[in-house]
């Protein structure tokens, strides 16, 4: 029997930086929220995924019409991201060698084919895997006051994106690790890391942006745009 693909998409922040009057992944964007273009996304790459959404017990704005998997359950948010997925990797009934991808709501303009290339490496690679990008920029160390001290190697550097796929018994040695430690962990692949492991670095497409702060809805709706026209031509 072949393995599992589960897929969990942390959706419990409260998109503080956005300073909307709701959280982030319930904007609307080219006509649906956040959150339905995402698992719009996601399904048309992994339709036979199983999904975990993770919201806030005080979520008021979700409707699960939203939802275009049939199978998938709703598990309750965290204190922080990491929180959220530990939650979601308590509730499910997933074998170890089962293959569990963790990717952002926020990130709306996910294309198809890295989905699916990032399912393939997450399966393959015994560290997982996950989505990432070159640093194309000249990178500064900023020093107390503000200014730039010097300039770091960009050398090796990758932005870490999601989806970020691991089998599921790594992910939860490495995610229980990080809390027994009270490490922090913004993405799964430093839980891995800490353990010993390499996730390898799938290079994705740049517009799969993380939407944060208020100017990257524009640049967020225009990358949909430019998408849905490639994929008409
Ligand atoms: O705030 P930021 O964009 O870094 O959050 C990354 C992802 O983690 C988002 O999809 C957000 O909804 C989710 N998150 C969560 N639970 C939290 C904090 C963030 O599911 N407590």
């Amino acid at each position: 029997m072949s393995a599992t693909t589960w897929l969990i998409v942390p959706a419990a922040g409260q998109g503080k930086r956005m300073g909307a009057a709701l959280p982030k992944q319930y904007l609307t964007l080219t006509g649906a929220p956040i959150l339905a273009i995402t698992l719009a996304r996601l399904h048309a790459a992994l339709p036979h995924a199983r999904l975990v959404l993770c919201l806030d017990e005080q979520d008021r704005w979700f409707d699960p019409a939203w939802v275009p998997f049939t199978r998938w359950q709703r598990v309750s948010g965290g204190a922080e991201r990491m929180d959220s997925v530990l939650n979601a990797l308590q509730a499910i009934d997933a074998a170890g060698d089962d293959v569990v991808l963790v990717h952002d709501v926020a990130r709306p303009c996910v294309s198809v084919e890295d989905l699916c290339a990032l399912e393939q490496a997450a399966k393959q690679y015994a560290g997982g895997a996950l989505l990432a990008m070159p640093v194309a920029d000249t990178m500064k160390r900023e020093s107390r006051d503000g200014t730039s001290a010097r300039t770091e190697s960009r050398d090796g550097l990758w932005h870490a994106l999601t989806p970020q796929g691991f089998r599921y018994a790594l992910l939860c040695q490495a995610l229980g690790h990080a809390r027994k430690h009270e490490t922090l962990v913004t993405d799964e692949a430093s839980a891995v890391e800490a353990l010993g492991h390499r996730p390898k670095l799938v290079s994705g497409r740049r517009d799969n942006l993380k939407v944060t702060h208020p100017d990257d809805l524009a640049l967020a709706a225009a990358i949909l745009a430019a998408q849905r026209e490639q994929s008409r031509t």
